[in-house]
């Protein structure tokens, strides 16, 4: 299995750390990361879905990939894989979702129509991200992540946001050092696998940035 034929890949130097927004407006890019869709190679959409099953505690049906290649510009948007060079297939990937606003919604962006097909206002929900074990520390998930703020920033959506697991520590101190706010309250249940089941809710704000 990959995550056991591949060598960890040597450390970088990091750069010096700065504010959690100075980190999404300028990233420390990897050389040796790329992202790329899914759509465009069924072998990436097979990476992703081998990535999501072995790393992550829920079980995404059919219709959760297939939603990628029907809805390209929403779905597909949302979703890239990142590659290593050199071969050695997809060791990390995002699948997001969007939310239109709700008709309540009084925001001006929110009520705008969508004349070129672009989506506008609303809310981007991150329902998958993850890096293979040996490829973590790289900027594997922040380079994942940049690509979700920028279209987020060009629909002009009010947040993105996720769930994460209430024991996964590391995870919500990852947002947190991105900017995104862990809320107080835990949604219990949601993770029907786990025990703990609860999860905590983290949101980055993108209106007003
Ligand atoms: C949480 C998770 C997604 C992070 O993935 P990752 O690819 O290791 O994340 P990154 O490399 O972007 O960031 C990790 C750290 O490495 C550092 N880093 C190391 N080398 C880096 C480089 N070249 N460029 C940028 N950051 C680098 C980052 O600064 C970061 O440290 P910080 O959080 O203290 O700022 C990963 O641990 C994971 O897949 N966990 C299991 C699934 C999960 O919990 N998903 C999230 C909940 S949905």
């Amino acid at each position: 299995m990959l995550i056991h034929t591949t060598s960890p890949p040597s450390q970088p130097t990091l750069p010096p750390m700065t504010t959690p927004t100075a980190l999404l407006t300028s990233p420390p890019p990897n050389p040796k990361i790329h992202l790329t869709t899914v759509s465009d190679n069924p072998k990436n959409l097979e990476g992703l879905k081998r990535l999501n099953s072995l790393l992550l505690p829920v079980n995404y049906g059919t219709k959760f990939y297939q939603d990628i290649i029907r809805n390209p510009d929403t779905d597909g948007a949302l979703t890239r894989v990142a590659m290593w060079d050199g071969g050695v297939g997809v060791v990390g990937g995002v699948r997001g979702r969007w939310e239109p606003p709700s008709s309540s919604s009084s925001s001006s962006l929110s009520s705008s129509s969508p004349t070129d097909g672009t989506p506008r206002g609303g809310k981007i929900y991150l329902m998958t991200l993850c890096t293979l074990s040996p490829f973590r520390t790289l900027g594997i998930a922040a380079a994942l992540l940049q690509h979700i703020v920028a279209v987020a920033r060009e629909w002009g959506v009010e947040e993105v946001y996720a769930h994460v697991w209430v024991e996964n520590g590391e995870a919500l101190e990852w947002y947190r050092r991105r900017g995104f706010v862990v809320e107080e309250g835990v949604v219990e249940g949601y993770y029907r696998r786990l025990r703990p089941d609860g999860a905590r809710v983290v949101r980055l704000r993108m209106l007003g940035e």
